[in-house]
């Protein structure tokens, strides 16, 4: 398959790598664009080889945002009918094995909703996030107003959605957006080495365990913890369980065959 607007590519065999490739527009994020993404995210999720995606941008940006110069033109009509750009943006979610984002640069407007809808987010100290979708008349429309205030609370979302302002990649560590923060040269092995641990582990407990913390945000926690139990529960009827409890007690590393 051949793309026009990112790059894909796979590490080790394992980690399958999506990198958005629009430099001329900083990455900003068309249909064609979320379509490709889309497509290859399912091909990965799809192929039982890999266990592992990172997303990622070129070095002076993640995404800059959705297209302004696509979106300029649309009326209420266009972007009603076709559900502009969000049709596209539900593939993320659905996909079931782990998806990292490795920030660099901007990471704005659609580009940092893109960035929260990903497992988690790895950023380089260049690293800069915001919702600046206020200065050019609307808001947040890829889930911003929502994801951002269960990533960092009501203040800071309130402050970054309604001023616009960028955060750096230290106060978006800080506020619990960011899981780490890298030097800029650094990001890609930090991920690499990050989405490798995880391809070493059990396939179906990776999985669960993602299932299993997304599911924090769905429901109350008496369903969550009862979702967590029984999916715990089910594990017990993995071999991986039995390998990795084995593994353990007879102090070898082990080999999980992902079933
Ligand atoms: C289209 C964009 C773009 C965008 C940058 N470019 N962001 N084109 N859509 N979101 C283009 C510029 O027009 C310019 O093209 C080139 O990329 C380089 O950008 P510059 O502005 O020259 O770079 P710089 O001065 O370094 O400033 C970087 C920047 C700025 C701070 C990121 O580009 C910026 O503010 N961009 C817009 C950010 C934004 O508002 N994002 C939210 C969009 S709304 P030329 O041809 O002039 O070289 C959104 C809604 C999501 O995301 C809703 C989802 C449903």
């Amino acid at each position: 398959m051949s793309y026009e607007n990112i790059e894909v590519r796979t590490e080790g065999g394992q980690v399958g790598i999506i990198t958005l490739n629009r430099p001329k527009a900083l990455n900003a994020l068309n249909g064609p664009l979320m379509d490709e993404l889309g497509t290859a995210l399912k091909a990965f999720d799809e192929d039982e080889a890999i266990g592992c995606i990172i997303i990622t941008g070129s070095e002076k940006a993640f995404a800059a945002g959705a297209d302004i110069a696509a979106m300029a033109k649309f009326n209420f009509h266009e972007v009603y009918k076709n559900d502009f750009i969000t049709r596209n943006w539900e593939t993320i979610r659905s996909i079931r094995k782990p998806v990292i984002a490795a920030v660099s640069g901007f990471a704005l407007g659609g580009g940092c909703e893109l960035a929260m809808m990903c497992d988690f987010i790895i950023a380089a100290d260049n690293a800069k996030f915001g919702q600046p979708e206020i200065k050019i008349g609307i808001i947040p429309g890829a889930g911003g107003t929502q994801r951002l205030p269960r990533a960092m609370g009501k203040s800071k979302a309130m402050d970054l959605v309604l001023t616009g302002r960028m955060m750096d990649a230290q106060e978006a560590e800080r506020g619990g957006l960011v899981s780490r923060v890298v030097p800029l040269d650094k990001l890609m092995d930090e991920a690499l080495g990050a989405a490798l641990m995880i391809c070493g582990y059990g396939r179906l407990s990776v999985m669960a365990a993602k299932e299993s913390v997304n599911r924090a945000f769905e429901s109350g926690l008496s369903d969550g913890v009862m979702f967590e139990r029984r999916i715990f529960h089910g594990l017990f009827a993995t071999a991986d369980q039995k390998e990795g409890m084995d593994a353990f007690l007879n102090k070898r590393a082990p080999k999980f065959i992902h079933g």
